[in-house]
């Protein structure tokens, strides 16, 4: 299968990703990942990429098509992949018609991650990320597993582990509520179209992204079924 996962900043996309990945057997090209990975190597692309990212604007679009052809090379990919966080824009799109074309493959689902944008800086001010297997928690939402404690003590342990070691979890850069309302207004403005344009070839699946996860994840596996 090839997939597309549209939606806004903490709509679920890298929380569903793997499920679907392992489900298929896709590999999971997550265009935000990998730079971030860039930024963090400080390598060219990196470097160019961090003032956008660190302001919640989009990066250029020459640079994230040129990423997205790199990756899709992997011989993981060719039997299908998920692109979660790309086309961004409707160049974006356009640019992956053409590599896809000259593939000679095509996208079967664009899945929709509908929802108020209201409930979105709970979710994104609450999020961890353990950056060694990529793995996302949130203090409220998902909790790592402790066995035999209730959620309130396990949103006790996420924040003593993060004060006391420092390392196992980490929020991200652009994880603010001010740098939120610059995304969301990129998202609007410069994705949503984006939509659309999948909109008028049919392979638009609209999901309830503000359901809990597990309820996602029964949403997406019936409409790849
Ligand atoms: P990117 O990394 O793609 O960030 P984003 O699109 O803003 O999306 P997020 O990763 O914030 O949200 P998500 O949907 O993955 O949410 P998650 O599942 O983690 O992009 C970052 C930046 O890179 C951009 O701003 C831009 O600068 C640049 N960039 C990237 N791609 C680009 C492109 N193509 N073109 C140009 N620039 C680009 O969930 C969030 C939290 O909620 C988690 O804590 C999770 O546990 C929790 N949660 C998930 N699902 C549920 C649920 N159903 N119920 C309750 N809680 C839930
Ligand atoms: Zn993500």
């Amino acid at each position: 299968k090839r997939l597309i996962l549209i939606g806004p900043p903490g709509s679920g996309k890298g929380t569903q990703s793997p499920i679907i990945k392992d489900e298929y057997c896709l590999c999971h090209l997550a265009t935000g990942d990998m730079l971030r990975a860039a930024v963090a190597a400080k390598t060219p692309l990196g470097i160019k990429a961090k003032e956008a990212m660190d302001k919640g604007e989009l990066v250029s679009d020459d640079l994230v098509v040129g990423i997205i052809d790199e990756a899709m090379k992997k011989p993981s990919c060719k039997k299908g992949f998920i692109l979660d966080g790309f086309p961004r824009t409707v160049g974006q799109a356009q640019k992956l018609d053409d590599m896809l074309e000259k593939q000679g493959v095509k996208i079967d689902k664009v899945l929709d991650f509908a929802i108020d944008d209201a409930v979105l800086e709970e979710r994104i001010t609450g999020r961890w990320i353990h950056p060694a297997s990529g793995r996302t928690y949130h203090t409220k939402f998902a909790p790592p597993k402790v066995p035999g404690l209730d959620d309130v003590s396990q949103t006790i342990v996420l924040e003593f582990l993060h004060k006391v070691t420092g390392e196992p979890l980490v929020q991200r850069k652009d994880d603010t509520a001010a740098v939120l309302k610059s995304r969301l207004d990129a998202f609007h403005k410069q994705t949503q179209p984006v939509i659309d344009y999948y909109s008028e070839k049919g392979i638009v699946a609209k999901l309830h992204a503000e359901k809990p996860q597990k309820e996602v994840t029964d949403e997406v596996k019936k409409v790849l079924s």
